[in-house]
């Protein structure tokens, strides 16, 4: 078994990397890393004999389809992919695209919630507790249904850049977790994290 998985970014790449890191070549393997600006993970991934696309358009969905197509790709992740996937790719591959989201959706979400904003919220909000959701991806941003979460704890003395460091290290716990589940089930699922709980524990 060896599941094709396409994953498209707009930053830095830690998700990505994390990813390529845990998966094992046998099971599962990136083939295609696309990104709708020339986002520092295209290098990243190149550099590990990746094949890229910088998309010329980010809207046009026959753009996408063309380079999943190409790549043979199974599975779309959203590994810090800012921007709304095309309505029709969404359709293509329905039940087949995941996000990673840097809070517990529904908390924190939707349009203009990513990168420290979410976690500016979580403070100005008083929260307890944070974390990542693992996420199915529909045509509304952070609305499909939640796969998985990784909870982390909220300090006093947190600042929004301290807990973001906190949350992206359950990110890269999380999401590998997310695609080695659906590779071995042939498509994304609902599942619990082994050792969760304690995990909040671990990254405190
Ligand atoms: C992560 O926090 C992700 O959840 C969010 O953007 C960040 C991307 O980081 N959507 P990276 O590019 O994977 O390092």
């Amino acid at each position: 078994m060896n599941y094709r998985i396409a994953v498209a970014v707009s930053g830095r790449g830690s998700n990505l990397e994390a990813l390529c890191d845990a998966l094992p070549a046998e099971v599962a393997e990136v083939v295609l890393v696309l990104s709708d600006r020339d986002a520092a993970a295209l290098p990243l991934a190149a550099a590990r004999g990746i094949a890229t696309h910088r998309l010329r358009a980010h809207d046009d969905a026959t753009e996408w389809l063309q380079a999943l197509d190409a790549s043979g790709a199974e599975l779309l992740v959203l590994a810090g992919y800012l921007r709304l996937v095309p309505a029709e790719v969404i359709a293509a591959f329905r039940g087949r695209v995941l996000n990673v989201h840097p809070s517990l959706l529904p908390r924190h979400g939707g349009p203009g919630m990513y990168g420290e904003r979410v976690h500016a919220a979580v403070l100005a909000a008083g929260d307890t507790e944070s974390g990542a959701t693992v996420h199915l991806v529909d045509e509304v941003y952070d609305r499909g249904q939640v796969l998985s979460q990784l909870r982390v704890p909220v300090r006093e003395d947190d600042t929004a850049a301290s807990l973001a460091g906190r949350v992206l290290t359950a990110e890269h716990r999380l999401l590998p977790a997310a695609v080695l589940a659906a590779a071995r089930a042939g498509r994304p699922i609902v599942f619990d994290l082994p050792h969760a709980a304690s995990a909040a524990t671990e990254l405190s």
